[in-house]
């Protein structure tokens, strides 16, 4: 079972992704990432964080521990915004903690430049971002962090933030174990990975009795809202039965087909230039960011070349 624990002192919001997570120390003396149920991705973020995390972990790849945060909005009285106040108000019980790294940086395409990682480990994680259809593990957004970064021991990739996750859980109606999805922008696409190797380590290992004993780790009230199941245990047999299928089914959805560096470069050239056609011509000009931080969008920075 994850540990329990309490959450006693408020550090600080993490407010890069999405969901505002906040970090919290406990009364084990840990330092935690605590995701709140109470947050606009829901509960079944929180199930995906679970299962998948611990899914990686079983298989050998670098996660942070999880655990249980018994959390009472009280202990963060001092948060000034209000958005984030009612996010902790919606939050009172138990929430997802995850050990916090102290240091880590985001795997960005700045960081990406003097980082390499090697096939096969590139491999294992796609590998698992395809089996769990993880849809945000891309180079726009990573959901991968390097630690330790002070020097103590060498740098290495830690996976985080499985909450999109699973997306079949969003619709369980007509959802098929087999179907391929689009993993040609993955975060480490650039690296080779290989895919077909980390299969064969990593299928073997996925046994009904092992996904048996992930899911039983989420709590039940994080399963109790599904209106197509009557308990929480039905639920779990439904992520069992989803993925021990989809396991045995990589043939049809390992995906193998990642754009080289040029073929990246060139397709986004390609995608700019027809962006800026569309558009009259007084906002030719306007650079193309979607909502998204500049860098992640210059595709040159990530390839680690100095011009596009
Ligand atoms: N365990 C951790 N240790 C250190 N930093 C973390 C950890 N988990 C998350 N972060 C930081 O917080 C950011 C947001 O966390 P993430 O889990 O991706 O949440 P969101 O659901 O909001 O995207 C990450 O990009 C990373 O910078
Ligand atoms: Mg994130």
């Amino acid at each position: 079972m994850l540990t329990e624990v309490t959450a006693t002192r408020y550090i600080t919001p993490l407010r890069s992704g999405g969901s505002v997570p906040g970090v919290f120390e406990a009364d084990d003396l840990g330092t935690y990432v605590v995701k709140f149920t109470g947050s606009a991705q829901g509960r079944k973020a929180l199930v995906a964080e679970v299962i998948v995390g611990e899914l990686a972990r079983a298989l050998g790849l670098r996660f942070p521990e999880l655990v249980l945060v018994d959390f009472d909005p009280a202990v963060a009285d001092g948060e000034p915004h209000q958005e984030v106040r009612e996010l902790h108000a919606a939050s009172a019980g138990i929430n997802l903690g995850m050990d916090y790294l102290p240091g880590a940086r985001d795997f960005t395409p700045e960081v990406a430049q003097d980082f390499s990682v090697d096939p096969v480990e590139a491999g294992r994680v796609v590998w698992l971002d395809a089996l769990t259809v993880n849809v945000d593990r891309t180079v726009h957004s990573s959901n991968l962090v390097v630690w330790p970064t002070l020097g103590v021991a060498p740098p290495r990739l830690w996976l985080i933030d499985h909450g999109a996750a699973l997306v079949f859980h969003h619709r369980w109606e007509g959802s098929d174990p087999g179907k391929a999805y689009d993993f040609r922008h993955h975060a480490l696409g650039q690296y080779g990975p290989d895919v077909r190797a980390a299969d064969a380590e990593l299928a073997p290992k996925v046994t009904e009795e092992l996904l048996r004993s992930i899911t039983a780790e989420v709590p039940d009230d994080w399963l109790a809202d599904d209106p197509h199941f009557a308990t929480p245990d039905e639920v779990r047999e439904a992520y069992v039965a989803y993925l021990y299928a989809r396991v045995r089914s990589s043939a049809v959805w390992l995906p193998t087909d990642f754009p080289g560096a040029d073929q990246l470069a060139e397709e986004n050239a390609r995608r700019a230039a027809r962006t800026r056609r569309g558009r009259p011509d007084w906002l030719k000009s306007v650079p193309d960011l979607h909502g998204k931080p500049a860098a992640a969008q210059d595709w040159s920075v990530h390839l680690g070349r100095s011009e596009p």
